[in-house]
């Protein structure tokens, strides 16, 4: 890079064309659900910056990855009856499918179950201990006697200390907003098993998050690398002082073992910021791009983080911590954006307004969202709100009402009147030089991710091209005797001015874009710094580039999403024991079931539980006690067809031996049922 300085110096950045280097980053959603429309405002919001910066002619790589390890995710695939590999390659298809039919670009997608980044998480977390960094301590936490395992706070439900409002998660009441641990909440039971938690001690291991404040009040204070609103709660934070963070949890974990720490796993959010180097490693190596020129001590590479403002204290404190602590560089920036709320209020399930990627894209146009978003998005934290009504006037308004009217409105002539050729004269200059002109001042907006100032620049211009269009009339003057000429130059004007606006508009929209240089029969547009007029060039037939937002697709969408409610699988308490472990077909073979007639049912003198049974089971009759007088008179069962395990071991009892087992459900006491067939087993008959 040493070559250019003299010109970074010169002029802002953001002029010094294709010389910058530049790596993007999305945050690595969950692998545990769907994409939802609030995901996509930030990798929409990133996606337009990459398109950008490439239209620019920049070198920008944009990497992503699923976020795949955890808790919530280990537990959703043993509910699913699958591995938590299965569960994380099922939503990486599903994931990519959604970012791909809404246009995000990543240059590559990863997942944090790779080598990749258990190399990395290894190095980083070894250098961090070698350098002193990485404590150790016992704690005590909640722990699921049934499941074996250390509960997260999510995972534990009971009445608030404070409210007394029941079904309360371990961290925080819905109820009234009180925050605690999960100790206080009283009847406590673990979501997992429905058991009352106990308090068991562990070693964890902490990352000396302390170490690194001077690093860190010196990082965040820096010019450029965080918004003002951000650098100011990050001041807040400073000043109260910096806690070890405790990176490690117990087996059962899905995640990467700690080294030399058998049963010890790193926390999900150690390894998920180090997936965005496992990403670009993984790019690295399919393009032969050098990894230390982007993550290297020295790098003087631009490396930007895209983040939600929840999750500003992983990126901006462990994060720059973890990186220098390991050798590596730090961010450039890391641009934080506020939430999605949609029609003023937060996503709710029951409002069907919590809307998934799929559903959206089921019924509307994914670049009408784009636009909307960019519309409203600055670069500040605030939150941006989809109203239905509004968005679906600005889409029909400005997209299809002001640019690509434009389009229809002119190429009709020029293909009817001028065999699809465009004029040969430049007939309005000035106009067009202030399309042109206008190139810089909305390429800075796109550079400070004022992206809503972008759009109504760009909306400004598409009113003037229509002005022109309006006062020239070309559909008075294509009725006029001797006025060709003029009707070519104006309509032909117009098509060029369209074809800026689309290029100012291409990292938005970019399949619009495309279809547009398809009509237009030009190349891909870059950033038109220079721009010059098509003149007697060719162009297709025009065919409808957007159409309008139909209010009922709007509709369907919110009822679509009510539905998704009803399927949606939230973790609740667990009414049943749990499913024991998973064993071989052979295992199940063993046990060798028969269908059994009862032929005679007693009383048995001196046992309060059990009833004596004498079973046909085909060659043979067999005596057995079973624990099932608290539910049955005898009289009830004589006659009944059961079944029972004719391979068990016999078992002497006080009142006789017993050859083998009734199968029965339910808790005890009165709850007690016996297995029966459908109709037609006959005694004797194998189970299987
Ligand atoms: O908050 C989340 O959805 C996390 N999965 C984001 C991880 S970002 C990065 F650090 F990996
Ligand atoms: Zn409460």
């Amino acid at each position: 890079m040493c070559h250019n300085h003299e010109l970074d110096f010169a002029l802002p950045p953001f002029n010094s064309m294709s010389d910058r280097k530049i790596l993007v980053t999305s945050a690595l959603p969950y692998a545990n659900g769907s994409i939802h429309l609030g995901h996509l405002v930030e990798y929409i919001q990133t996606d337009i910056w990459v398109r950008f910066q490439k239209q620019r002619g920049n070198q920008c790589h944009y990497v992503c990855a699923d976020d795949t390890h955890g808790t919530p995710i280990m537990l959703r695939a043993d509910s699913e009856g699958i591995t938590p590999e299965e569960l994380v390659a099922q939503v990486e298809k599903e994931h990519r499918a959604d970012f791909d039919d809404f246009g995000i670009a990543f240059d590559n997608y990863h997942t944090t179950h790779s080598v990749e980044n258990k190399e990395f998480a290894e190095l980083i977390y070894t250098r961090l201990r070698d350098g002193g960094h990485i404590s150790k301590r016992t704690i005590s936490q909640a722990f699921d006697p049934v499941k074996n395992m250390f509960l997260p706070d999510r995972f534990i439900k009971g009445e608030c200390p404070k409210c007394g409002a029941k079904d309360q998660y371990g961290d925080n009441c819905e109820a009234c907003g009180a925050t605690y641990s999960p100790t206080d909440l009283k009847n406590a039971v673990s979501v997992v098993s429905g058991e009352k938690p106990i308090e068991k001690d562990s070693e964890h291991y902490f990352f000396n998050l302390g170490d690194f404040t001077e690093l860190l009040e010196g990082w965040t204070k820096a010019e450029g690398h965080l918004q003002p609103e951000v650098k100011n709660k990050m001041a807040e934070w400073l000043e109260t002082g910096l806690k070890q963070w405790d990176i490690s949890r117990d087996a059962p974990y899905f995640g990467f073992e700690i080294p030399n720490a058998p049963g010890k796993y790193f926390y999900v959010w150690l390894d998920a910021p180090i997936g965005y180097m496992a990403s670009f490693k993984n790019l690295c190596d399919k393009q032969g791009l050098n990894f230390d020129d982007f993550w290297g001590k020295d790098s003087d590479v631009e490396l930007y983080h895209f983040i939600g403002k929840d999750i500003v204290y992983f990126h901006a404190l462990f994060w720059p911590a973890m990186l220098t602590g390991a050798n590596f560089r730090t961010p450039s920036a890391v641009f934080v954006h506020g939430f999605l709320t949609v029609n003023g209020e937060k996503m709710s399930k029951s409002r069907g307004t919590f809307i998934k990627a799929r559903t959206y894209l089921e019924h509307l146009n994914p670049e009408y969202l784009r636009y909307y978003f960019a519309a409203k998005l600055t670069n500040g934290i605030d939150d941006l709100d989809l109203n239905f009504d509004d968005f679906s006037q600005r889409v029909n308004s400005d997209l299809v009402g002001k640019v690509v009217n434009i389009a229809s409105r002119c190429s009709g002539f020029i293909k009817k009147r001028f065999d699809g050729k465009l004029s040969a004269s430049h007939s309005e200059p000035e106009l067009f030089k202030l399309f042109v002109d206008a190139n810089e001042s909305i390429a800075t907006y796109y550079e400070d991710r004022e992206y809503g100032k972008a759009m109504r620049e760009i909306m400004a211009l598409a009113d003037k091209a229509n002005q022109y269009i309006d006062e020239k009339k070309p559909w008075v003057i294509a009725k006029e005797e001797g006025r060709d000429s003029e009707l070519h130059d104006i309509c032909s004007m117009g098509v060029n001015l369209f074809r800026l606006l689309v290029a100012y508009l291409k990292p938005v929209i970019p399949i619009l874009a495309e279809n547009t240089e398809d009509f237009l029969n030009i190349e891909p547009q870059g950033w038109p710094i220079a721009a010059e007029p098509l003149l007697s060039h060719e162009i297709k037939k025009f065919k409808p580039l957007m159409t309008r937002v139909e209010a009922d697709k709007i509709e369907a969408i919110v009822e679509a999403s009510k539905e998704n409610l009803i399927k949606a699988t939230e973790p609740k308490a667990k009414t049943c024991d749990p499913i024991a472990e998973t064993i071989e077909f052979d295992d199940f073979a063993k046990i060798d079931l028969r269908i059994a007639k009862i032929i005679k049912a007693e009383h048995v003198e001196g046992a309060d539980k059990l009833l004596q049974l004498t079973v046909d089971i085909g060659d043979e009759t067999r005596n057995i006690f079973a624990g099932i007088k608290s539910a049955y008179a005898p009289e009830d069962l004589e006659g009944k067809l059961t079944i029972v395990v004719a391979n068990l071991k016999p078992r002497k009892m006080r009142f006789g031996l017993s050859e083998g087992m009734v199968l029965a459900a339910g808790p005890g006491g009165k709850d007690l049922w016996v297995l029966s067939p459908d109709e037609g087993a006959q005694p004797g008959m194998r189970v299987k």
